[in-house]
């Protein structure tokens, strides 16, 4: 295996990683390191790489499938690559800015993203991500065993639900910046242990997305909201964190099985536009 230049940004997850040209085709030592180092650190950052659509759809293949999204409208020529764009004119919401890991909600949740800063402010517009082994890690051993082999229910209603009158207001403040879409099929409930075990790492952890859960299955709203209230604030503790610094043409790739993330929206008045592509996951177990 190929030995990269991987340096850590903050004790519980994420590293820089030099070195290495995102456009070009990369050969099977370079790819085995880089695998090595999302497993290692969750998260990890390039910067100052220059890619089309088409060579960062061919490095997102390296690692899966691709996935398009169902609600959020892709570029026209490459409608697997999902422009994340906030107008400068646009304040209330951004896209992404909840602690969320990506469409829980999905019967096969993604793998992973890939996200390519094109135009990003002076300041502002950071990324937050936390580690959930960690956050599994630090949990009581009666928590953890109250937890173990027990689903939660998580639906995509407070996201993309018609339902929701949020969602609508939400996605009327999106317009001038994304074209995305309420649909009924996002209010669909899919069950996922909140203990999950990580296909390459085989480590667990906990799998709980802010915007999702809905309850405990088997129990009610009211019963499950202490539990899950506690999970969703034990979770984004700021020593499990680390916070990435855009600037143009840096890429982040994070592996949505074992982290959650958060896009500060403290940039008004400023234009951000990211690239983002999805590789495909598996259930969760
Ligand atoms: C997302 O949640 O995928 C968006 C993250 C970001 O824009 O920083």
């Amino acid at each position: 295996m190929r030995k990269l230049n991987v340096r850590p940004i903050s004790g519980a997850l994420g590293a820089e990683i030099d070195g290495v040209d995102l456009s070009q085709s990369m050969n099977d030592a370079t790819f085995s390191a880089v695998r090595q180092a999302l497993n290692d650190n969750l998260v990890i950052f390039f910067r100052d790489q220059h890619f089309t659509p088409e060579q960062h759809l061919a490095f997102a293949r390296r690692f899966g499938d691709i996935e398009t999204h169902r609600y959020a409208k892709g570029l026209s020529s490459y409608p697997e690559v999902l422009p994340v764009v906030k107008e400068a004119e646009d304040r209330a919401a951004n896209f992404g800015g909840i602690w969320h890991s990506d469409v829980s909600f999905h019967e096969e949740p993604p793998m992973g993203q890939i996200l390519y800063a094109l135009e990003v402010p002076e300041a502002g517009g950071d990324t937050i991500f936390v580690n959930m082994y960690r956050a599994y890690d630090a949990l009581s051993d009666g928590m953890k065993r109250m937890l173990e082999g027990r689903n939660a229910i998580h639906t995509g209603e407070r996201s993309y639900g018609p339902s929701d009158s949020q969602v609508t207001q939400r996605q009327e403040q999106f317009s001038r910046s994304m074209d995305v879409k309420v649909k009924n099929d996002a209010e669909a409930e899919v069950a996922h242990p909140v203990v999950r075990t990580h296909p390459e790492t085989d480590r667990k952890s906990l799998y709980i997305s802010a915007i999702s859960i809905q309850r405990l299955e088997g129990m009610t709203h009211e019963e499950s909201r202490p539990i899950l209230d506690f999970l969703i604030a034990h979770a984004k503790r700021p020593e499990f964190t680390c916070q990435f610094r855009w600037r143009k043409n840096s890429v982040a790739f994070w592996d949505n099985r074992c982290t959650q993330h958060y896009a500060l929206n403290d940039y008004h008045g400023h234009r951000r536009e990211m690239h983002r592509v999805t590789i495909a996951g598996s259930r969760p177990v």
